[in-house]
């Protein structure tokens, strides 16, 4: 089977049954609530605002604990082992709870059941869990459910496919200030350790008419920041037309106070465009995620990355060149089949000399179908345990001195919660997509404010607000 939209009709039907769920579910004598979790990437985040969406639409209310709710649902993330031994332990927890309540509903869903071998596995070890459903039938979540509450019967509905596109689907945003809009689905890049593109299918992306009318929509709604989201946005639109940056600059021209940022941006066809579409903008974050996942060639190649360190660090300079403010973030797997001592070395090297702002930083976890999962891996867990803990060490020390460049600046920030440092604080973020605490009214959520750094931690930034100022140094 092909990519695909998903028709209107059939985005049709699935609204009926969204009012079948809610004439069944209306004769409970109570509002029927529902409690929800999402594990892994923000992608898998952003479904679980159209799960809730969907919820919403369908009558249910919702609830933080799992003991008060109807309908338990686990959104789950298959990118290592212990995110999916993380979900075994919490569906397992939930047998007491259907035992008290029988008529509680309990739903998996995402990218660890779209592993024919975990389904098998979920529907053996855990007989009460009612509705099993995989990445490509989000949309039709209405459908399945109506299945249970009409029929009593376990639904299981995981086909295999390239993927579909479905537009429309109700959101419940978790966050009244930022809001993520997902640009393309699925990757074609098979990384050689890398289950994304066997739980996801093919990539595929949004027309960008849709992207453009979402977002203009989230800024008069007053979202002050957009997230951008892909496996690899910087393939968006192959088959559209419009290129990311192009999509980018079209998102740049829309008016309003509003910081649009994106991930994943993958390096092999990261460009000199994107970086100077970056440098040019008025609200595009000065903030680049860009894994690198090893410093060894070698690795890189084993990996199927489709880059050497010679060209990630020529983008690094350019990046740095045109923005020198620019926020570098990376992903970096230790352990991969066959690295040696030495490959890691390389690693470190490479951190020591782009000096990034922060890094996600990963054990290799081998994944059942990936190429990976054949190759020899010889070094113990335990060896692999101690690079780990090196890079850390690192890793540590280059960050500990990173923000210290700020200290004495104002700086615009978006303020979106309660401080970090400290909960009487205020906390918000930079252009650069840096953590700032500072002392405010509450009042200010979700607005702008000019604050003068006074302090730089490791991890975030601490300042005061600048009162009747018109310095805006961060979006012009
Ligand atoms: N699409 C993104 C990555 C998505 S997965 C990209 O290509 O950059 C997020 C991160 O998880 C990856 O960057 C990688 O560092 C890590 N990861 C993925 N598979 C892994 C595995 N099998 N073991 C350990 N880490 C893994
Ligand atoms: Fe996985 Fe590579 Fe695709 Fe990222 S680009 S999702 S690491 S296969
Ligand atoms: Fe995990 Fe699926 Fe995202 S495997 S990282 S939730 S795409």
């Amino acid at each position: 089977m092909s990519v695909s939209s998903v028709s209107t009709e059939e985005m049709g039907e699935q609204r009926l049954f969204t009012q079948r769920v809610r004439a069944v579910t209306h004769v409970f004598d109570h509002r029927p609530l529902a409690y929800t979790h999402s594990y892994g990437c923000q992608q898998n985040v952003s479904d679980g605002e159209k799960i809730n969406g969907m919820l919403a639409e369908m009558g249910f209310g919702f609830t933080d604990s799992p003991e008060h709710a109807d309908l338990v649902l686990y959104n789950t993330c298959a990118v290592r082992e212990n995110a999916e031994n993380r979900v075994f332990g919490n569906v397992g927890a939930l047998k007491a709870l259907k035992q008290k309540n029988p008529d509680m509903v309990i739903a998996v869903c995402g990218c660890m059941v779209q592993q024919e071998h975990i389904a098998e596995r979920m529907k053996k070890r855990f007989p009460y869990v009612d509705l099993i459903f995989g990445t490509h039938v989000l949309h039709r979540f209405p459908e399945l459910l109506y299945t249970i509450y009409e029929k009593r019967r376990r639904t299981v509905c995981i086909p295999d496919c390239d993927g579909v596109v479905a537009e429309g689907l109700p959101v419940r945003r978790d966050s009244r200030f930022k809001a993520s809009v997902p640009i393309m689905y699925g990757c074609n890049n098979f990384c050689t350790f890398c289950i994304v593109p066997k739980v996801r299918g093919r990539e595929r992306s949004r027309v960008p008419e849709e992207v453009i009318a979402e977002v203009r929509k989230l800024v008069s709604e007053g979202y002050g920041e957009i997230l951008l989201l892909g496996q690899n946005v910087n393939s968006y639109g192959k088959d559209k037309g419009v290129n990311f940056p192009e999509l980018l600059r079209r998102l740049d021209a829309i008016d309003g106070e509003f910081v649009i940022s994106f991930m994943t941006s993958h390096p092999k066809d990261c460009s000199r465009e994107l970086i100077d579409t970056i440098a040019d903008s008025r609200h595009i974050s000065y903030h680049l995620h860009l894994p690198v996942q090893s410093g060894s060639d070698r690795i890189l190649k084993a990996m199927n990355r489709h880059y050497d360190t010679a060209k990630y660090l020529e983008l690094v300079d350019y990046a740095r060149s045109r923005i020198p403010d620019i926020q570098l973030t990376t992903d970096i797997i230790v352990g991969f089949p066959g690295e040696t001592y030495e490959d890691f070395t390389q690693t470190l090297d490479l951190m020591r000399r782009v000096k990034y702002d922060s890094a996600f930083t990963f054990i290799y976890s081998r994944r059942e179908g990936t190429k990976a999962a054949a190759m020899d891996d010889p070094v113990p867990e335990e060896e692999k345990g101690k690079w780990f803990r090196e890079l850390l060490e690192v890793q540590g020390s280059i960050g500990e001195k990173a923000y210290e460049k700020y200290v004495g600046r104002t700086m615009r920030v978006l303020c979106e919660g309660r401080g970090r440092t400290d909960e009487r604080l205020l906390t918000g973020k930079t252009r650069q997509n840096i953590i700032v605490d500072f002392a405010g009214s509450d009042e200010l959520m979700g607005h702008f404010a000019d604050v003068k750094i006074t302090k730089a931690l490791p991890w975030a930034l601490v300042g005061e607000i600048v009162e009747n100022n018109d310095k805006k140094e961060n979006v012009k």
